[in-house]
């Protein structure tokens, strides 16, 4: 079965031994639907209280599927990381801003803590960036401290408390990078 493709707890080189090689890293496409798919749907719906139907994950693929990037075990092919993203225009600004939008975020469990997860955001914000993006937000659990610690250390910052922003009752922060920001004030594009 594809879910097989997820690399899970039971993997025989876990976070105890280490990776054995470099990781992959693949910008998303289409021919790639096939075999990861399942595995990208079972990595998020691990973690997540409100399950996303497969149109949902299609809605973000079919269009922006390069700002979406795996990470993948360099010997075994399974899916170990995940992030989808979107970038689109925000017409309530005056002017209006390109806004980029992380929309899911897993490692698999067996491999956090090592820095799989801030590279494939690095890589969704470069992406962005090449686009012309002005900022790129998401929200996340006010309780998900890995996820908070990882977007502060990148450079987000918390815009806004969601009170009660998800199903089961609990409240987001509204994370927000600016990107032309930074640039005005370093010179340069950086995160
Ligand atoms: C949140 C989540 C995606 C983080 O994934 P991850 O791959 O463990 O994240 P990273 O390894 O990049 O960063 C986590 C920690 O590893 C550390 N780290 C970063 N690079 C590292 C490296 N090269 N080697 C060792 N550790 C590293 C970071 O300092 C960070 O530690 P800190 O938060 O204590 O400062 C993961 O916990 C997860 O999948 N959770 C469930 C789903 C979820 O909550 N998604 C977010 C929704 S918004």
């Amino acid at each position: 079965m594809a879910e097989d493709a997820v690399a899970d707890s039971k993997a025989s080189d876990s976070k105890a031994t280490g990776l054995p090689a470099e990781l992959r890293y693949i910008q998303y496409s289409h021919e790639l639907e096939k075999q990861y798919l399942p595995a990208i749907r079972a990595l998020i719906s691990k973690d997540l209280s409100e399950p996303y139907s497969i149109y949902v994950y299609r809605y973000f693929l079919y269009q922006w599927g390069d700002l979406c990037f795996l990470a993948i075990h360099p010997t075994t092919s399974l899916l170990i990381g995940i992030v989808i993203s979107k970038l689109e225009t925000h017409q309530s600004h005056s002017p209006p801003t390109l806004r980029g939008y992380i929309a899911m975020l897993a490692t698999s469990s067996a491999y956090r803590n090592q820095g799989i997860a801030t590279t494939l955001v690095r890589k969704a914000i470069d992406a962005m960036i090449e686009r012309g993006a002005d900022e790129v937000v998401l929200e996340t659990e006010e309780s998900n401290t890995p996820a908070v610690k990882l977007y502060e250390r990148l450079g987000f910052i918390r815009s806004k408390k969601l009170h009660r922003y998800y199903l089961n009752g609990s409240s987001a922060y509204r994370l927000v990078l600016h990107l032309k920001r930074t640039m005005d004030m370093s010179g340069e594009v950086g995160i």
